[in-house]
């Protein structure tokens, strides 16, 4: 007789804590629901991700719903403005799926899996200045090796593309120049990578896709890791004799700036940490730049191609746009130099371009998480208790038909002055407005280090090609189809045919 009172209070409290109370009585159950059972299970949901559903899910739910939708028993989704002031501006906390995700050598912290707000921000004020717009557009040292990279290595490829009639496949390609130039910049192009050229190096590097795709950066052999190790263990080495570094090649910028702060923490730390320990804290934080910059590098100039080799007349209006540029990026005698980098920055139509893709296929589109500290949040109203997770994503925030009309056009022009416009009309908000809503780098002290930089560099890139070269599509298997995601531009390759300008 106990034991049947006893299995039934038992299963009454079962049903009280995972049906009744998240269904009825959570603070949350007042919320619309992405699928009713959202609001008693996160296996709705896991599985529209599992099939690769995330993104039109959140769209459609939101369309239905509104800007606050529940998408488990502890899950919100927001997409407005109050909602990323809410959650980024107010600097919550991200979900431990960082650390399981980002962090390198065997849980090393690095900016992107520190969870807790005061180590993360000591972090990044070690590094911020040299990612700064101000400090990239001006350094010498980018200078120089965007100089060497571009005119020396991406063009002759590309001609040489031309001469042996063959095509590239513009997710390699970018691949390879994204980690050239990012570990030029960190350690310096002494020690940095020459993938451009390197086929057995990138090769190698590269082999093991599933690796770089999942992040898995836990086994014993994993090659990204021992590249990036081999590179700042080069790059120390040769900072014992700063002459010889000068005259090889341009500074290790970042590593540098990250490593002498390190060792100077350390020791107001009574040196906590051994040698190998701070190698490891260096490599952990710059291996995700390498990766980042290859993997968004890869998915956005995939779409760009794609999307420019749709619309030759637009090739035409960028082209005549590039030919203001002083000295022009070719190779010719008289180009021995690169354009300035503010020069390039400041064209209409090629930043149109850039930002549109951006928005259209964000190369982080899914959502950020982040977790609600001990005494809640409020969300448009909404009391959202200690514990849930929240976040926004920019696919929806980058879909909202009142902030981009036509939203799921390609209209590089929304994001140009309304004199510059041939296209779309004042039906378009102006690109002040819109920028507030682009969210491809996120917001808050989250937000994206290497955004100045991947925008710098994927505008010279593409101001490169689109000054000497007119691109056509030779292959594009399943690249409209894709949801885009952090290192998943596998599967969206992309083949393009170069046709030399006069
Ligand atoms: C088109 C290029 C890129 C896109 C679209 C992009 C996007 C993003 C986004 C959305 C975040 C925020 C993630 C979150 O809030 O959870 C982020 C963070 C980050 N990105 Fe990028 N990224 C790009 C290129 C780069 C590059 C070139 C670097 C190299 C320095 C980089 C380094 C980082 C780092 C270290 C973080 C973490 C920042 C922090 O937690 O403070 N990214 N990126």
């Amino acid at each position: 007789m106990l034991s049947i009172v006893g299995v039934a209070a038992l299963l009454s409290v079962l049903v009280y804590k995972y049906i009744y109370y998240p269904r009825f009585a959570s603070p949350l159950s007042k919320l619309p629901t992405a699928h009713p059972l959202c609001s008693i299970t996160a296996r709705w949901f896991s599985r529209r991700i599992s099939q690769q559903k995330e993104l039109t899910t959140l769209l459609a739910a939101h369309q239905k719903h509104g800007p606050v939708v529940r998408l488990g028993p502890r899950e919100v989704s927001v997409v407005s403005l109050e909602g990323l002031r809410d959650i980024y501006t107010a600097g919550l906390e991200k979900h431990p799926w960082y650390v399981q995700i980002f962090a390198n050598y065997g849980g090393t912290p690095n900016l992107v899996s520190t969870l807790e707000h005061r180590p993360h921000s000591v972090q990044k004020r070690m590094i911020a200045n040299v990612y700064a717009k101000s400090y990239i557009q001006r350094s010498k040292d980018l200078d120089t090796l965007s100089t060497g990279i571009v005119l020396g290595k991406f063009l002759p490829l590309l001609h040489e593309y031309v001469n042996e009639k063959t095509q590239p496949d513009v997710m390699s390609l970018f691949q390879w120049a994204g980690i050239d130039f990012m570990t030029a910049y960190v350690f310096g192009t002494a020690y940095s990578t020459d993938f451009l050229q390197d086929k057995e190096g990138r090769e190698a590097y590269f082999k093991d896709r599933s690796k770089i795709q999942s992040f898995d950066n836990s086994g014993q052999d994993n090659v990204v890791e021992a590249v990036c190790m081999q590179l700042a263990t080069d790059t120390l080495a040769a900072q014992t004799q700063p002459q010889q570094t000068d005259i090889d090649g341009t500074s290790p910028v970042v590593f540098r700036q990250l490593y002498s702060q390190l060792v100077q923490k350390n020791k107001t730390e009574s040196g906590q940490l051994s040698q190998t320990d701070l190698m490891k804290r260096c490599a952990s934080e710059v291996l995700d730049h390498i990766i980042a910059a290859h993997e968004t590098f890869a998915i956005t100039s995939t779409y760009v191609l794609y999307r420019m080799s749709l619309d030759p007349a637009l090739q035409k209006r960028l082209r005549a746009e590039l030919s203001a540029l002083r000295p022009s990026i070719g190779l010719g005698a008289a180009e021995q130099a690169l354009p300035s980098a503010a020069d390039v920055d400041a064209l209409p139509l090629l930043n149109g371009v850039l930002l549109e893709t951006l928005r259209l296929h964000a190369a982080v589109p899914v959502r950020q998480p982040r977790v609600v500290p001990e005494e809640g949040i409020r969300l448009h109203g909404h009391y959202i208790p200690a514990g849930t997770t929240v976040s926004s994503n920019a696919y929806c925030l980058h879909r909202q038909p009142e902030i981009f009309p036509r939203p799921n056009e390609w209209l590089p022009e929304r994001w140009m002055a309304m004199q510059d416009r041939l296209q779309t009309d004042s039906s378009f908000p102006p690109p002040e407005v819109i920028r507030r809503w682009f969210w491809a780098f996120g917001s808050g002290g989250r937000m994206c280090i290497g955004s100045n930089f991947a925008l710098q560099v994927l505008k010279l890139l593409f101001a490169s090609i689109y000054t000497n070269f007119e691109t056509s599509i030779i292959d594009d298997e399943g690249i409209e189809q894709s949801e885009s995601f952090i290192a998943g531009p596998v599967g969206n390759k992309l083949i393009v045919q170069l046709h030399p300008v006069e």
